[in-house]
């Protein structure tokens, strides 16, 4: 797919009803800081678009962006911030949980991790969520831009086999310089 129109629809605490509700969607999940607002500012070749921060925790809430009148993109609120006590915890993950029981249309989950990084104790926990759920996931490597061309595999095979899942069918991806945008929308294409 291309992405031809995209805008800001709503934010929302708790999910529930908003304007076109209904689409299909694709969710973006990851920790804090991982990257998924500035994903979605490249995707969509729109700065601003979802904010981003270089402090962790700047997406509490669930945003909403419709993308080609047709499709619905989720930006989940982060998770793994240091910096959150257990009462938030549990918000985020009440909120989670109503997302995932709620949407009736959600047709992936774009799980995000960083590239130098391996997966953390959350990332786990998430992934092993949505397998349990059965809901579609494809796995992007962010700020692939922070490594060189060389040290490619030699990061992507950690996260592989901690995640399960083959080193080729992760997406290395760079927001900054556009790396594995075109990928990424390619594999969109076969959830949708
Ligand atoms: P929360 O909303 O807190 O959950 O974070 P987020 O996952 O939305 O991260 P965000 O997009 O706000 O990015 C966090 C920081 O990482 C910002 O300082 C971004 O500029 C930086 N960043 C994101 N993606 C990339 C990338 O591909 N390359 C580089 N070099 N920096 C990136
Ligand atoms: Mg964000």
């Amino acid at each position: 797919m291309e992405i031809t129109s995209a805008a800001f629809v709503t934010s929302l605490a708790n999910y529930g009803p908003f304007p076109g509700i209904g689409l299909p969607q694709i969710a973006i999940a990851g920790r804090s800081n991982v990257g998924k607002s500035s994903l979605i500012n490249s995707l969509c070749r729109v700065k601003g678009l979802a904010k981003t921060s270089g402090t962790p925790g700047k997406t509490r809430l669930i945003n909403v962006f419709l993308l080609n009148d047709s499709l619905h993109l989720i930006d989940l609120p982060g998770y793994g911030y240091a910096k959150v006590d257990k009462q938030e915890k549990r918000i985020w993950g009440e909120r989670m949980d109503t997302y995932f029981n709620t949407s009736q249309t959600l047709k992936a989950v774009i799980q995000l991790v960083d590239i130098r990084h391996e997966p953390s104790a959350d990332d786990l926990q998430m992934v092993a969520f949505l397998r349990q759920k059965g809901i579609p996931l494809l796995l992007v490597a962010t700020k692939a831009d922070k490594i060189s061309r060389a040290a490619r595999q030699r990061h992507l095979l950690p996260i592989s086999r901690t995640l399960q899942v083959q080193p080729f069918d992760i997406v290395p991806y760079s927001s900054t310089t556009g790396e594995g945008r075109a990928a990424l929308l390619a594999r969109l294409d076969d959830f949708l």
